[in-house]
């Protein structure tokens, strides 16, 4: 069993991650700053994991771009491999906010790869996101895609991924993978935990578990007339149980191997339109989902969805749930939180 720094693991993905790395026999420091989050999910993620997890979790309170607070993470105990979650993930305010996003995203995991190297830890995974493809001149896409971001989030996580490119090459020993997610929805089966987005949410599916739950009123469908079967815009939606999974499976493969970077796609391979998860959410929740169809999102595309091949063979892994089970798990966590964690 190995021990492990988390950062960013209060989080909605980190803390389902969480949950499964406890489940497999791991002992976890994790390192928040509470920023985007609160300890509850991590007590739930306790409560959830049994008996033995509460001595297997260590908390740190801190910023994942401070030295100080680092060290205290990685005194916890040796560490065999870190899950670097902790960042900043909203694409309007890295609009507005450009310098916080590349002092948090590419400072913190700069500070962060300093801190490994200090203390012999060489082994790391990293939460890349499939923003950073742009609009895709192919789906589904391949790995091998261009890299081309489209707003200082997505430069972020490319910027990320070239430092780590760079230090793999620099000397061996590194065991990087970087994995790009597609859209991470849903939450755990038990409802107990699940995302908690901060003020009016960004993405469709918190938004809608909203509007059916009765906290907004209204949805608007960003754009009715794209290139789409229905019209509405097409994404690769991942249950995050899925997600949590397709982490352990990559600690596995990096432990195991001598690979020193890995850059895979995460998700489904199967494109969901905004009406079909609209149609499916009502289906499942019995509640009404009013909606109207506005003008289209700026720097949206018309279809996202991975080709997920390649995660399947470097980790024998591939997704299980489907739409059914992200809305009937999503909704359930909605139903039972309707203020998610009242922080
Ligand atoms: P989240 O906001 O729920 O979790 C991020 C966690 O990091 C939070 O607990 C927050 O408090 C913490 N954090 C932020 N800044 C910190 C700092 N300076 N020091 C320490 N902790 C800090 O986000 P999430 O959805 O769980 O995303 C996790 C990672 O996956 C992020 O890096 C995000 O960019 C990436 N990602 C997310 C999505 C998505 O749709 N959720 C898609 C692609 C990639
Ligand atoms: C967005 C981000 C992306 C980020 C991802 C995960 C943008 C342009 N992209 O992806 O960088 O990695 O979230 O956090 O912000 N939709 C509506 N009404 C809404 C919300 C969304 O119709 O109120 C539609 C969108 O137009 C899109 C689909 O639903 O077709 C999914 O949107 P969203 O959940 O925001 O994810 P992405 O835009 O794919």
């Amino acid at each position: 069993m190995a021990h492990l720094l988390i950062t960013g693991g209060a989080g909605f993905i980190g803390s389902h991650t969480c949950l499964v790395l406890l489940e497999a026999g791991h002992s976890l420091a994790v390192l928040d700053n509470f920023t985007n989050s609160s300890p509850e999910s991590l007590r739930r993620v306790v409560e959830l994991a049994g008996p033995s997890a509460g001595r297997r979790l260590e908390v740190v309170r801190g910023d994942v771009r401070s030295h100080e607070d680092l060290k205290q993470a990685f005194e916890v105990a040796p560490v065999d491999g870190v899950l670097h979650f902790a960042g900043l993930k909203a694409v309007g305010e890295s609009m507005s906010q450009p310098l916080r996003y590349w002092d948090t995203n590419v400072g913190g995991s700069r500070s962060l790869l300093s801190a490994m190297a200090a203390h012999d830890c060489r082994t790391l995974v990293f939460s890349s996101s499939a923003t950073l493809y742009g609009y895709p001149d192919t789906v589904p896409i391949p790995e091998s895609a261009p890299v081309r971001p489209i707003n200082p989030y997505g430069h972020t996580k490319a910027a990320v991924e070239r430092m780590l490119g760079d230090l793999a090459a620099s000397e061996p020993g590194w065991r990087i993978a970087c994995l790009r997610y597609f859209n991470p929805v849903g939450a755990h089966p038990s409802g107990r935990i699940g995302e908690d987005p901060n003020g009016i949410p960004n993405n469709l599916f918190p938004f809608i578990s909203q509007v059916a739950v009765g906290r907004r009123a209204c949805l608007d469908v960003f754009g009715g007339d794209w290139p789409t079967a229905d019209g509405s815009g097409v994404r690769d939606y991942i249950h995050v149980m899925d997600l949590a999974e397709g982490h352990l499976a990559t600690l596995d493969a990096l432990l195991t191997s001598g690979e020193q970077l890995l850059t895979l796609n995460l998700g489904s391979g199967r494109g969901y339109s905004v009406l079909e998860v609209i149609n499916t959410f009502r289906a499942i929740s019995g509640k009404a989902v009013p909606y109207t169809i506005a003008s289209r999102r700026d720097g949206d595309a018309a279809i996202t969805v991975a080709d997920p091949q390649l995660a399947e063979q470097r980790l024998g892994w591939k997704t299980k749930r489907n739409l059914h089970d992200i809305c009937r798990d999503g909704w359930a966590w909605q139903q039972a939180n309707p203020k998610g964690y009242s922080r």
